[in-house]
């Protein structure tokens, strides 16, 4: 059995408890959360409490107990937590973003790079991104010309994040661009694409230094097309989360509006196909109403995934540990150079910055 080590008992730490927790007692995972810390003691008793585990007094302490370890501090503590669990050889789950910089990013890689491991880009596993992705790269309408991803979210230090962090650029590095919609960065970049130039504006409304609660960015790309990119934070608390991604390809619009199963609405000349999406029915197993499990599985899915992958790397010894997991480093770095381009070219005025 994977002994499983949370390190980071918050808002997202706690969707992976739940997610472990439903996957061990169904049976869909050979593997159980045992060892749990946090800075702040309480939450690490919490999630033990509810979600199992012991709750450890330090990091050091969890990972002597642990066979792979789920990264879910906020942003700036991502390095610390990855670089010792990778100089013990464990295997990480490490959320998105890497860290607040391209820089610090560029080191949480390397240290990923050395052990098997797996990022939180979540949307790499949504059916609905995942069947636009693959009808563009298909050609089956022509090239894709033009893209448009919009992102908005409440300012995300109240609600149900209430994370004060959030609105702090030491610890999160930016706003909406790298806290939320390096996601978005990712989908686009999977759909067309690495650009070749990149062009942004931000803006910042709220009061909170360095954090830009609105944003515009250009990708364009080799052949011509365009991408763009509109994200936001807002105060309308009743619009938690939401995307809409548009792609024009010669011979077909595709759009949607959900961003997990869909549908995606293709129309061509030929009228309007839908094309749906369904949750993994093993989630039917878990002990939750119908409508949690669906969006649990959203988590639950890549955790299985990689898990699955660790168990038979133990048992085959000689497997490639640089093929387990999806997405890994190597996509979240390009995002996060993606990111990067983006605040060189705000801070510059919105001129074109080519991506390093
Ligand atoms: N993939 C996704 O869908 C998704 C969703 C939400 C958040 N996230 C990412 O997950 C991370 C955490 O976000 P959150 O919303 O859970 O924040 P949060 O504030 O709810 O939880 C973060 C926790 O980390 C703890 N912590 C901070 N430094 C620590 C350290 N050195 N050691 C141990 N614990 C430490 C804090 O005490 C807090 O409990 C962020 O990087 C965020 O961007 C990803």
């Amino acid at each position: 059995m994977m002994r499983i080590g949370l390190v980071g008992c918050g808002h997202i730490g706690t969707v992976h408890a739940v997610a472990l927790q439903q996957l061990a007692d169904a049976a869909l995972i050979d593997g159980r959360l045992t060892a749990t810390f946090d800075d702040d003691p309480a939450r690490a008793a919490k999630v033990a409490r509810h979600q199992g585990g012991e709750p450890k007094q330090s990091l050091e302490a969890l990972l002597d107990e642990v066979d792979v370890v789920w990264v879910c501090t906020w942003t700036a503590a991502h390095l610390a937590a990855v670089e010792a669990a990778a100089d013990r050889g464990l295997a990480i789950f490490c959320e998105k973003p890497l860290a607040p910089d391209l820089a610090t990013a560029v080191r949480v890689g390397a240290a990923l790079e050395r052990v098997p491991h797996q990022v939180g880009l979540v949307l790499r596993w949504a059916p609905v991104f995942r069947n636009i992705a693959t009808t563009v790269a298909s050609a089956a309408y022509g090239p894709a010309l033009a893209a448009v991803m919009r992102d908005d979210q409440y300012f995300p230090v109240q609600g149900l994040y209430g994370s004060t962090w959030r609105g702090d650029v030491a610890h999160a590095g930016g706003g909406t661009v790298i806290e939320h919609s390096i996601h978005d960065v990712d989908v686009v970049r999977w759909t067309l694409g690495d650009p070749v130039e990149v062009s942004a504006r931000t803006a910042s409304r709220f009061g909170y230094p360095g954090i830009e609660d609105t944003a515009a960015a250009t990708f364009t790309y080799a052949d011509g097309s365009i991408a763009q990119l509109t994200s936001v934070w807002h105060q309308v608390l009743s619009r938690e989360s939401s995307r809409r991604l548009e792609v024009f390809c010669e011979k077909a619009m595709l759009w949607t509006d959900d961003d997990y199963l869909g549908p995606v609405h293709v129309l061509t000349d030929d009228g309007e196909l839908l094309v749906e999406a369904e949750a993994p029915a093993w989630s039917e197993r878990f002990t939750l109403p119908a409508v949690y499990a669906k969006a649990l599985a959203q988590y639950a899915e890549p955790s299985k995934s990689f898990l699955d992958s660790l168990v038979q790397l133990r048992a085959q010894g000689s497997a490639d540990p640089t093929t387990i997991g999806h997405p890994r480093a190597g996509d979240a770095l390009a995002a996060h150079r993606l990111v990067d381009a983006i605040y060189r070219s705000a801070a510059d005025g919105g001129t074109p910055k080519s991506v390093n």
